[in-house]
C-alpha cells in the first residue's frame, strides 16, 4: 500500500466507496467536541502521500476541523496532502457585490491553499472566476465534471431519452450543454432574475422549443430549490411533458426538496457531493479516475 485514504465520519459511505475503487483502505478522523464548542481531531497513522475525503457542504464548521486536522497530518510526517473535497464551499462570492463584503471565494481558497498539496474537487461555482487553479499559488487542481458521473447513469435510465437539456440560467449553460454533447441531445438555457435569495423570476427565451418534450434540468447547486422551483413551473407553463432533475451538488436547504416536487419534478437526483437524500449518482468511479496517479 503506497497511500492512505483519511475522511471524517460523516463522509464514511462515499469515501468507502472511493477506497474500495483505489483498492485503498478507509481510516476516519475521530473527532473530539470540548464542552465550549472547540474541535479536536485526532487523525490515525498515515502514509507520506495521505488523501483526505471531505466534503465541504455546510462548511464552517468542517472546514475549521479540517484545517486543524492538516496540521496534525504534516506533524507526523505526511509529505504529501491530497484534499479530496466533492463540494468546494463559497466559490459563489466571487466578487463584493455590495460594499463591505469579503471576496470569500479567495479566502477560502488560501485557507486551503496553505494548507493541502493538491484539491481534487467537482463542478466548483466559478462564474466570473475563469479556473479554479488561479485561485491558488501552491495546490494543484484537478477539477472532475458531475456530467462525467451523470451521462453513463443517464444512458441506461429512461430519462435521457429524446429529452431537451436545460440549464435554470446562463452559469448552467456550461453543465447543461457538456451532459447534452456526451449523450447527442438538444440544450438550452432559461432567463433568469435574482430578485433575493428566495425570489427568482425564470422566462423561456424565443426560439427554445419546450412544448411537448420531456425535459431534464441540469444544474450546479440546488440550495433553497428557488431556482429549479421557478424553471420547473416555468417549463410546466410552457408545456413540457416531464421534468427530471440532476444537480450535481444537493445542499438542499430549507425545504428545496418537497419544493421541487410540489413545483411538479418527476425524478430528483444530484451526486453523493453532499451526503443529502435524494437519489444518488455517485462519484467515485470519476475520482477514483483523477486520483489514480497518486497511488
Ligand atoms: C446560481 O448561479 C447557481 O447555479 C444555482 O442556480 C443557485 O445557486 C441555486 O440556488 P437556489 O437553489 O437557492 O436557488
Amino acid at each position: 500500500m503506497s497511500i492512505a485514504l483519511h475522511a471524517f465520519e460523516e463522509d464514511r459511505a462515499p469515501a468507502g466507496r472511493l477506497a474500495a475503487l483505489l483498492d485503498t483502505p478507509l481510516s476516519l478522523v475521530q473527532t473530539h467536541t470540548f464542552p465550549d464548542g472547540e474541535s479536536l481531531p485526532c487523525v490515525p497513522k498515515a502514509m507520506p502521500t495521505t488523501l483526505v475525503y471531505r466534503s465541504l457542504d455546510r462548511p464552517n464548521a468542517k472546514l475549521v476541523e479540517l484545517l486543524l486536522a492538516a496540521d496534525a497530518w504534516r506533524r507526523i510526517g505526511v509529505h504529501r496532502l491530497v484534499l479530496v473535497a466533492p463540494y468546494l464551499p463559497y466559490m459563489r462570492q466571487d466578487k463584493v457585490f455590495s460594499e463591505g463584503e469579503p471576496v470569500s471565494q479567495r479566502v477560502v481558497a488560501g485557507l486551503l491553499d496553505s494548507a493541502f498539496d493538491r484539491i481534487v474537487t467537482v463542478d466548483p461555482h466559478l462564474h466570473r472566476t475563469k479556473s479554479l487553479a488561479s485561485l491558488f499559488n501552491h495546490a494543484e487542481c484537478t477539477v472532475v465534471r458531475g456530467g462525467d458521473a451523470l451521462i453513463p447513469f443517464l444512458r441506461s435510465s429512461p430519462f435521457a431519452a429524446g429529452s431537451l437539456i436545460v440549464g435554470p440560467d446562463a452559469e448552467s449553460e456550461q453543465w447543461a450543454r457538456y451532459v447534452a454533447e456526451g449523450l447527442g441531445l438538444r440544450h438550452g438555457v432559461l432567463a433568469k432574475q435574482r430578485r433575493g435569495d428566495r425570489d427568482v423570476v425564470l422566462s423561456v427565451p424565443p426560439g427554445l422549443e419546450v412544448h411537448g418534450a420531456p425535459v431534464l434540468l441540469v444544474d450546479d447547486i440546488c440550495s433553497t430549490g428557488a431556482t429549479l422551483a421557478a424553471a420547473i413551473r416555468t417549463l410546466k407553463a410552457a408545456g413540457a411533458k416531464t421534468i427530471a432533475v440532476f444537480v450535481t451538488h444537493g445542499l438542499w436547504t430549507d425545504a428545496a426538496i418537497g419544493d421541487l416536487r410540489s413545483a411538479g419534478a418527476d425524478w430528483i437526483a444530484a451526486s453523493d457531493s453532499c451526503n443529502q437524500p435524494a437519489e444518488e449518482v455517485g462519484l467515485a468511479k470519476v475520482l477514483a479516475a483523477a486520483l489514480r496517479n497518486e497511488i
